[in-house]
């Protein structure tokens, strides 16, 4: 049975537009890979990825899946029922509740049976449904174990499909990478893998009720397998950082000098950084289990890590660099690539395009930081000061809160701006056209004004470490360099030894 074409309710094609914008907004750059294997609209699908950003992942899935006019969000049920913006917003979008264990005291009914049957229904339409398959979002260098539910309800739903010999349901898991995760304005990738293909025929014994919990059980490790090799997923912080710096260390050897921030191809970058980062935690593991011979020589990747960790804590204690470990940052130009005249462009450009910046700055983007940072101090104090709750979680509560801030502020700002389109017309009787002007000016010379602001710091930064350089002295430079070099040199060897 094909299913069948069914157009999306108008208000999904406001909340997609909505979400496209803040996609936009919240990523400097999104490069979606696989794009091709997310079935077309009017075809079922499940769409399941990794939960390590808050309600940025869900911005991320709904805003960026592709061939889809609206992918169904799947969220807890607390977020439901409320008078939040969050609620608001998930309710628009027509998400899904699903109720935790965990949200709920010991001993209440669980009780997803409405919920099963309206994603079941959104599926027979031919739309696609979202799931966070780990159960909630959480601030880790690992993928948490994943949750049976959806592999329980595909079970469910082939059962029933099951003299259909033509019925299909595809997952595609879908990894998501941050490259500044916690930073505003993240470099993004989304790699959808190809889809699990599940029809009653390939999966006999998902639809057998003797034969189910096996099936679902290896459904689940399946989907796992498929999410985490895509995910740069590590035992620690420590270890994803340093293969970060490791990764940079291999492409600047490359790359060549721009006026831009990120010299690297987001894509190309995870790539590298993911394969550093499989790398260094098999070194690690061997460590700790000493088990088998490793195929690696353990031993000389675990000194590489902990010499890059001594050079970036220097690097940073020197003040060259404001962090090492900001993944996609430049590293420190310690080799004088960079000549005099693109350095007179660091400091002229921005002396330049500054009073250009002024206006926006003063009217939207100060204000809306502001309110951004305070609203995540007090949340902080508050969560601090609450038994019981985790650092991990605080930061996702934080990064959900500076979210929720910036939307209502952009929010205000549009309803602001219309307030003075009307005024123009009703008031000062206005032509159309210098309404017009007001309504699509304004927003653009935000955005121009916000982005002059975004690479004048990133200007000042590098301006910072190369002026520092030179305060040095060139004694201590060239030490620094030729560590640099050296730890670049093992870096290259130990990649052309495993590929
Ligand atoms: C499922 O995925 C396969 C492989 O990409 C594709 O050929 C097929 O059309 C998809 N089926 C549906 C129903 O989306």
């Amino acid at each position: 049975m094909s299913f069948q074409r069914r157009r999306a309710p108008l208000v999904h094609s406001i909340v997609r537009l909505l979400f496209q914008i803040l996609v936009k907004v919240f990523f400097k750059t999104l490069v979606v890979e696989g794009a091709e294997f997310v079935p077309p609209e009017g075809n079922p699908c499940l769409v399941c990825s990794n939960h390590g950003n808050s309600i940025t992942d869900a911005v991320m899935v709904v805003g960026s899946t592709p061939n889809r006019n609206m992918v169904r969000l799947t969220a807890k049920s607390t977020l439901f029922g409320r008078r939040t913006i969050t609620t608001f917003i998930m309710e628009s979008a027509g998400a899904v509740p699903i109720m935790r264990k965990k949200d709920y005291a010991e001993g209440a009914k669980i009780d997803n049976v409405n919920s099963m049957e309206v994603i079941k229904q959104v599926l027979e339409q031919g739309d696609a449904v979202c799931f966070f398959p780990e159960g909630g979002s959480r601030f880790h260098p690992t993928l948490a174990p994943l949750k049976s539910g959806v592999a329980w309800l595909v079970s469910d739903t082939l059962s029933k499909r099951k003299n259909d010999p033509d019925f299909t349901l595809n997952i595609s898991m879908c990894s998501i990478n941050y490259i500044h995760r916690q930073r505003f304005r993240s470099d993004v990738i989304a790699t959808y893998h190809p889809p699990i293909v599940l029809t009653p025929k390939t999966y006999p014994k998902l639809c057998d009720p003797s034969t189910a919990p096996g099936a679902v059980r290896e459904l689940t490790a399946e989907m796992y397998r498929k999410l985490r090799a895509g995910l740069i997923d590590a035992p620690s912080w420590d270890i994803i950082h340093v293969a970060s710096f490791a990764a940079r260390l291999y492409l600047s050897e490359t790359s060549s000098f721009t006026f831009r921030t990120n010299r690297y191809r987001p894509d190309e970058y995870v790539k590298i950084w993911r394969e550093f980062t499989n790398l260094f935690s098999e070194a690690y593991q061997d460590a700790h289990t000493q088990s088998h011979q490793p195929p690696l020589d353990t031993e000389e990747i675990q000194g590489l890590i902990a010499e890059i960790k001594t050079f970036c804590d220097e690097l940073t204690s020197l003040g060259l660099v404001r962090s090492p470990y900001s993944p996609g940052d430049d590293l420190p130009d310690l080799f004088p690539k960079k000549n005099p005249f693109d350095i007179l462009l660091y400091i002229i450009l921005p002396l330049l395009l500054t009073p250009i910046a002024i206006p926006g700055f003063v009217t939207f983007w100060g204000p809306t930081f502001l309110l951004a940072h305070l609203a995540s101090k007090t949340f902080l104090r508050n969560a601090l000061a609450k038994e019981g709750g985790t650092i991990e979680d605080t930061y996702d509560e934080i990064a959900h809160m500076k979210i929720v801030t910036g939307l209502v502020c952009g929010l205000l700002g549009a309803s602001a701006l219309l307030c003075i389109a009307l005024f123009m017309i009703l008031v000062m009787g206005a032509s159309l056209w210098a309404v017009g002007m007001v309504l699509v000016g304004v927003p653009a010379a935000q955005w121009v004004s916000f982005r002059i602001m975004e690479e004048g710091w990133i200007a000042f930064d590098v301006l910072r470490g190369w002026v520092r350089i030179r305060a040095l002295g060139e004694p201590k430079a060239a030490v620094l360099r030729e560590r640099e070099e050296g730890l670049r040199r093992r870096v290259l060897e130990l990649f052309s030894s495993v590929a």
